[in-house]
């Protein structure tokens, strides 16, 4: 089959003649139809993800159709169209995943393949409400967005919300899902253009991080925040915590901007604040974010779509942090 094999550090992505995987007897043969990207291939391409080991097929977003099903597997799910699960090995703790979870996509080969091989729990039916390449667009992102918003973030109706970064995969499916459950949802971006489009999805407001009084903006604007949800991290991080609501919590979810910097610990402690970090989630988070997207009838936000044998050019445009949602690879050509 081909598939997207990276084979060394910085190599830019090309499809490959590489051989089938081998599905095992409680596993799945998926002929996938969509992949999409998330920030991790980058790092992994980079080399600075954890670990990083070559040769891998990237890929953790995939949707596409059983072609065939292990002995232990009914096989009156040959033919169903499916969405596969990227949290792996979760193990039984719901507040955190134990020491083997892996992410689809490395250490295991991903989706950024014709075929995949994957134990038959991580599939589940692709939502009626989505295409494929809406389903492998809201796989990862959609599981992570759920469990910092509802699990980790405790949202509840009506609170006020900041998505930050609102470009990011991530943070557009958060504005979603907070929309979606009657928050008031503001958002931060180095893009008005960005912010303009995710006012069009229904953000009530928002302001450039690239300007020095972002964050005072912000407050004339929304007042302070119940839950605010943080892919970046870095020097802003410190600014968040003026921003919160005494009482307030903050989810980070990631790093795109570094390390926290110069966090001053009485804005922790003197206004009670939560602050919580969330990594993806659980086989029953990732099943009721599916049913979350169908009851509202949620459509991803897709930024652009490329064949997958110009994954490449998809690589490049997240890169470039020009996208505002999910950049996503057509397997059909
Ligand atoms: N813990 C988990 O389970 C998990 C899951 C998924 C992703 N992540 C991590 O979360 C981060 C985002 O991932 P993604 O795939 O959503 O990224 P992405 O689609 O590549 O987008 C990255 C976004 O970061 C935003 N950003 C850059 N500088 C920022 C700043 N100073 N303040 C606020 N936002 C800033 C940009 O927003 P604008 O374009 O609006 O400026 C950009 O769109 C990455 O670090 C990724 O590894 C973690």
């Amino acid at each position: 089959m081909k598939a997207i094999l990276l084979e060394s550090k910085a190599e830019p992505l090309r499809l490959k003649e590489v051989s089938m995987p081998i599905m095992s007897n409680d596993g799945v043969l998926v002929r996938l139809a969509a992949s999409a990207f998330n920030h991790r291939d980058y790092y992994i391409q980079q080399g600075t993800y954890p670990r990083t080991k070559y040769p891998i097929i990237i890929g953790s977003d995939g949707a596409g159709v059983v072609e065939d099903v292990g002995k232990n597997v009914g096989r009156e799910f040959i033919g169903s169209n499916v969405v596969i699960n990227p949290s792996h090995n979760w193990g039984d703790n719901p507040k955190a995943q134990q020491k083997n979870f892996t992410v689809l996509g490395f250490p295991e080969n991903g989706t950024f393949a014709e075929y995949i091989a994957v134990p038959a729990k991580y599939v589940l039916p692709k939502p009626k409400v989505l295409s494929f390449e809406e389903a492998a667009a809201i796989a990862l992102v959609g599981l992570t967005a759920y469990r910092a918003l509802f699990t980790r973030g405790n949202l509840e109706r009506s609170e006020t919300v900041l998505v930050t970064g609102i470009g990011g995969g991530v943070a557009v499916t958060a504005l979603q899902f907070a929309l979606a459950v009657g928050a008031n949802v503001f958002v931060t971006s180095g893009s008005d253009e960005k912010i303009a489009k995710a006012i069009s999805l229904g953000a009530s407001g928002g302001t450039n991080y690239t300007t020095a009084t972002w964050a005072e903006d912000l407050q004339k604007l929304a007042g302070r925040f119940d839950l605010i949800v943080d892919g970046a991290a870095g020097p802003d991080f410190a600014r968040l915590l003026d921003v919160a609501a005494p009482g307030g919590r903050i989810v980070n979810y990631g790093s795109v901007q570094g390390k926290i910097q110069n966090a001053e610990p009485a804005r922790i402690f003197w206004k009670q604040l939560s602050i919580l970090g969330s990594t993806m989630g659980t086989e029953e988070e990732f099943a009721a974010m599916l049913r979350f997207v169908e009851r509202h009838d949620i459509k991803p936000v897709i930024d652009s779509v490329f064949s997958l044998d110009e994954a490449e050019k998809g690589m490049q445009r997240m890169a470039s942090g020009k996208q505002f949602g999910k950049v996503v690879l057509r397997h059909d050509g």
